[in-house]
């Protein structure tokens, strides 16, 4: 092994990766506002391992993705083009991603006690000129979806790709709040009923990672709905 490698190592176990002040932030964020986007959140090393691993994926390795509980009956296309392909820990690259955003979790249940359960993400690539209208990603008291994450991997990404990630701040809010490039490595937080929120035509392929946590309403330990 390397020596810088070693030494890498060594420092780590006995000074693993501080987190503390992005959590904070992020938790600062999601109870003052309800949302927050943060360039370069996660450790660069790991963005770049989730940007390998996704030109790997084989395009089939996608699928088109649907709306709502019966996604394959529901495939929409005037709605939104993106394909998509879930996470899962049995996968190394796969389980750094999850392994990350449970270390978040954990940081925002102790900052915020929002009783946060679980976390389902997925891999989303829109082809060149796809787009997601806009909507929201949970609707109160009908789903466990609570708080909604994305982060980008589009290394040099232009103003004029266009793809912009648009948020409103309610129901009624005809003019964004917030437009958000998908910029390589940014990451998007923010509260999954409160705001509507839609993906701009892009003129290159965008790659993102979505994910939601969730908490657990049902009983007997059923997680419901099954997505
Ligand atoms: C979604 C979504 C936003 C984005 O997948 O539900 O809103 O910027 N994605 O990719
Ligand atoms: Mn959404």
């Amino acid at each position: 092994m390397r020596f810088d490698r070693i030494l890498s190592t060594y420092l780590n176990a006995i000074s693993p990766p501080d987190s503390t002040l992005l959590f904070d932030r992020i938790a600062d964020s999601l109870a003052t506002t309800g949302y927050c986007i943060y360039p370069q959140a996660l450790p660069g090393a790991l963005t770049d391992r989730m940007y390998r691993y996704m030109q790997e994926l084989e395009r089939e390795e996608f699928r088109r993705a649907g709306i709502g509980r019966d996604q394959e009956q529901q495939l929409n296309r005037q709605v939104r083009g993106d394909q998509i392909r879930w996470l899962s820990a049995g996968q190394p690259d796969e389980a750094a991603y999850l392994e990350w955003m449970e270390r978040l979790r954990i940081g925002i249940n102790r900052r915020l006690m929002m009783g946060l359960f679980d976390y389902e993400c997925h891999f989303s690539r829109y082809p060149q000129g796809a787009f997601y209208r806009r909507h929201m990603d949970a609707f109160k008291g009908r789903t466990n979806r609570v708080l909604s994450t994305v982060c980008y991997l589009n290394p040099d990404w232009k103003t004029s790709s266009g793809g912009e990630l648009l948020i409103y701040a309610d129901e009624q809010g005809q003019e964004p709040i917030e437009r958000v490039e998908p910029c390589y490595g940014t990451l998007v937080v923010f509260l999954s009923d409160r705001f509507p929120h839609e993906v701009l035509p892009a003129q290159r392929e965008r790659l993102s990672l979505t994910g939601w946590y969730r908490v657990n309403n049902s009983l007997g330990g059923i997680v419901d709905p099954p997505r």
